[in-house]
């Protein structure tokens, strides 16, 4: 079932208003928007990958933190740019909660984790890493703007954007202005998820990025007792959704203390199990080695 014409028309609405909101945007595919943000000298960011949800909440810092572990741990060079400029939280997954970037030569340096991933936050930046975030559309793109142009990255081979979750003024400026190469999506089994999931590959197709696929989190719990597995949200969803929007599913996961804690206590680079998003890794490797493959890339 694709998007009803009422809600195909809401997220029209949502693009026409951002793109009268202050700041010069159109809705050029990113690979001719003049606007398309340069890279700072001396860096070179090899392959940009975007982790997005239709809604806010439903774990896409989870999964964007997992991802970057797990590409970190294959021997890749790994960023984060947490471009969810009013709900930061990969700083305190990898354990940097007060801490701030410095600058040097004018540019700004990402933190770098124990584990070598290199992070770029507001919260790296803001004074109290409690300070609401109350900028504005020209602000804002400014700031995703020095995230990436003012901002030191060096060689990378991965930069994956946590987004700005539904599909806001802020999350098209991300899809317009940096040159990504293909979205996962991240939903919950609940009501209304094909919908959600529905908004975000429509604006990944209306700004000509692809969709990777789709994971799903929260999706079950198993007890720790007896181990059996309870859909709290009713029976997943995920591969009747994939199927809907033709796109593949790239991982389940479930819902764990474990995870929190890990989220909470900033030890998501030790604490992980390895192996728990593979598939979603290995199609990241994939379209990065396929864009190398086009550029003549060796
Ligand atoms: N599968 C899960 N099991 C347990 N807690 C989770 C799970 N996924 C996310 N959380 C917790 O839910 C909260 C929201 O997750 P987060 O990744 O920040 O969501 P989003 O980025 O989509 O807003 C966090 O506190 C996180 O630790
Ligand atoms: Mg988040």
């Amino acid at each position: 079932m694709p998007l009803s014409p009422e809600e195909e028309e809401a997220i029209r609405r949502e693009f026409e208003a951002s793109r009268n909101s202050g700041h010069e945007k159109t809705l050029t595919p990113h690979e001719t928007a003049p606007q398309l943000f340069e890279q700072a000298p001396g860096s070179n960011v090899r392959h940009v990958i975007g982790v997005v949800s239709g809604k806010g909440g439903v774990g896409k810092s989870l999964v964007c933190g997992m991802l970057a572990t797990e590409l970190a741990r294959t021997g890749a060079k790994v960023g984060i740019l947490d471009a969810d400029l009013t709900g930061p939280s990969i700083p305190k997954m990898f354990g940097l909660s007060g801490v701030h970037a410095s600058a040097a030569d004018n540019l700004l340096l990402p933190v770098e984790t124990t584990g070598g991933i290199k992070i770029m936050s507001a919260n790296l930046v803001l004074e109290s890493e409690t300070d609401p975030v109350l900028w504005r559309g020209p602000v804002v793109a400014g700031a995703l703007q020095q995230f990436w142009g003012q901002c030191a990255w060096g060689e990378l081979d991965y930069l994956l954007i946590d987004m700005p979750p539904g599909t806001s003024d802020v999350a098209l400026t991300v899809f317009q202005s940096f040159p990504i190469e293909g979205v996962v999506i991240v939903s919950t089994p609940q009501d209304l998820v094909q919908m959600v999931v529905g908004k975000a590959v429509k604006m990944a197709a209306m700004m000509d990025v692809p969709v990777l696929g789709l994971v799903e989190n929260m999706s079950y719990i198993t007890c720790p007792d007896c181990g059996k597995v309870i859909e709290p949200f009713g029976p997943s969803k995920l591969a009747e959704t994939a199927e809907l929007y033709g796109i593949d599913v790239l991982g389940r996961l479930p819902i764990t203390g474990d995870y929190a804690r890990m989220c909470d206590y900033g030890v998501i680079e030790t604490a992980l199990p390895e192996g728990l998003l593979e598939d979603a890794v290995l199609k990241i490797q994939t379209v990065a080695a396929f864009f190398d493959d086009m550029n003549g890339v060796s």
